[in-house]
């Protein structure tokens, strides 16, 4: 019978101590156990240059997981260099940002022609294979040069940027030729996908057949939007658990006076940070009168210490708060309440249920579920607000959150008066919309849409091996020559 492999950056192994409310990896999981299958990526580690990369194995409740770690060439190539240097600030629309070397370039390739060999072995000709997000755009091609004529789809959960950034990139035109080797290539939202189709075209003059499908070197390639969901009614219940035994991060007791603003990032140049603190501070400024009555709290993750523009803004970010805090801080109140401490998810969805509003301010953001699992966390008799960033994926589709411009001050603070002036008549109409919303496509339609099309992809994609080889053989002779 036919199994679903995932390969993903990071493997989400399952901890059977901890209890989780859903999310991507619950979503992916759910699938992986009702098929059966196999999750291959990175397990997190470093190992010395001179030692061989190994995959091992580890199953859980029917589920393999293969795991390997990355040398530190590969590491620092691959995941800091041409993943996280380039195509991130490149995705992004961050073209200041965006650096490159080709070794690293090289190094991404040869990571993704790991990949690809362990799927080789792995992988029967009728197992479908899933692969996620910007560190694998090449996989397929390495997958087809080894002759594997799976159903391969690719979802990329960060937006996908115009030629014009594409173009900045010197090896652009060998990566899209790479993305077409996929079957589906799912985007977050429409405008992503349409970003991509033209993108496509664009460096390939591929033919496009309709609005979400190309052909491109005798293959078609479905072109697709999924918007990612999460799952509502979970969240509702665990929000609403006791927690034992775990420590509170914020103290709500201490802060019952207070009006709370809830945000949640990775310390990411593309969430709006500093955009997001500087629009507080000035609020602070105009309305005064709120002073001792409103509290932001900030959950900042650290991540990719190693890259110096996010060890940077962990500086700046750090030094904001500090200045923030003492211009405004009067006898026990403290305007901002920041940790960088990691929050299991069942007290997170606790912590979006006792704050007064939720203010996403991405720059550019593919989805963002912090906004949609703030929503599914709230009391639907006393719901909390939106603050909710035009850049991001959900702005999409959360029509009825406060829609800021996060580039625009005057604009942030004009939206945060309105979340913590809105009456509460207000509050739940625009909560009952949001959660419709929420409940009509939630992470289980997401993955079952998405297979869905892939398992579809044999009516249309399938050749003679024979046919195969000339193929392979002609699209690298194109890429290299
Ligand atoms: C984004 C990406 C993911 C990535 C995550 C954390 O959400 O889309 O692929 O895993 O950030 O980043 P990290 O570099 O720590 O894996």
């Amino acid at each position: 019978m036919s199994k679903l492999i995932v390969l993903s950056n990071r493997v989400s192994l399952p901890n059977p101590d901890k209890t989780t409310a859903g999310g991507l990896a619950v979503a992916l999981q759910d699938a992986l156990n009702d098929i059966g299958g196999i999750w291959l990526g990175w397990n997190g580690e470093k190992i010395k240059n001179h030692q061989e990369p190994y995959f091992s194995s580890t199953e859980y409740k029917g589920v393999e997981y293969i795991t390997t770690p990355l040398t530190e060439e590969q590491y620092s190539g691959y995941y800091c260099g041409f993943a996280n240097r380039t195509l991130w600030p490149a995705m992004h629309d961050r073209a200041d940002l965006i650096e490159y070397q080709p070794e690293e370039f090289k190094t991404y390739q040869d990571v993704n022609r790991l990949f690809a060999q362990q799927l080789s072995e792995v992988a029967h000709p009728d197992d479908i294979i899933w692969v996620h997000d910007y560190h694998f755009f090449s996989v397929a091609r390495y997958c087809r040069e080894l002759g594997m004529q799976n159903r391969i789809g690719f979802f990329l959960h960060i937006p996908f940027a115009g030629s014009n950034i594409w173009n900045l990139i010197p090896t652009a035109q060998t990566i899209i030729q790479d993305l077409c080797h996929y079957d589906v290539v799912g985007l977050q939202t429409e405008y992503d996908q349409k970003q991509c189709m033209d993108v496509c075209h664009h460096f390939l003059a591929s033919q496009v057949i309709d609005s979400n499908v190309l052909s491109y070197n005798l293959r078609q390639i479905t072109i697709q939007c999924y918007p990612i969901g999460i799952n509502p009614e979970l969240i509702q219940k665990v929000a609403q658990q006791k927690l034992e035994n775990s420590h509170p991060v914020f103290e709500f007791d201490d802060l019952a006076d207070q009006k709370t603003i809830i945000s949640v990032d990775r310390i990411d140049y593309s969430k709006g940070l500093i955009e997001r603190f500087n629009a507080f501070e000035e609020f602070l400024k105009e309305y005064p009168e709120y002073h001792k009555h409103v509290t932001d709290l900030q959950i900042a993750c650290p991540c990719r210490m190693d890259i110096p523009a996010y060890k940077n803004l962990y500086d700046l970010i750090d030094s904001k708060v500090e200045l923030i805090n003492q211009e405004f801080s009067q006898d026990n109140w403290q305007p901002i309440n920041c940790t960088n401490e990691t929050v299991e998810h069942g007290a997170l969805m606790k912590i979006y249920r006792q704050s007064d509003i939720c203010w996403v301010n991405s720059l550019r953001d593919g989805m963002n579920l912090v906004a949609k699992e703030f929503i599914a966390a709230q009391n639907p008799n006393n719901p909390g607000v939106l603050i909710l960033s035009k850049y991001t994926g959900a702005a999409e589709q959360m029509s009825e959150a406060i829609i800021v411009d996060p580039e625009n001050c005057g604009d942030m603070v004009k939206g945060l008066k309105k979340a913590l002036t809105m009456s509460r008549s207000e509050r739940i109409e625009r909560y009952k919309h949001l959660m419709q919303g929420l409940k009509r496509f939630d992470i289980n339609d997401w993955r079952n849409a998405f297979l869905k099309d892939l398992r579809r992809v044999e009516l249309f994609n399938i050749f003679k091996p024979s046919m195969r080889k000339t193929y392979n053989h002609r699209a690298h002779q194109q890429i290299y020559t």
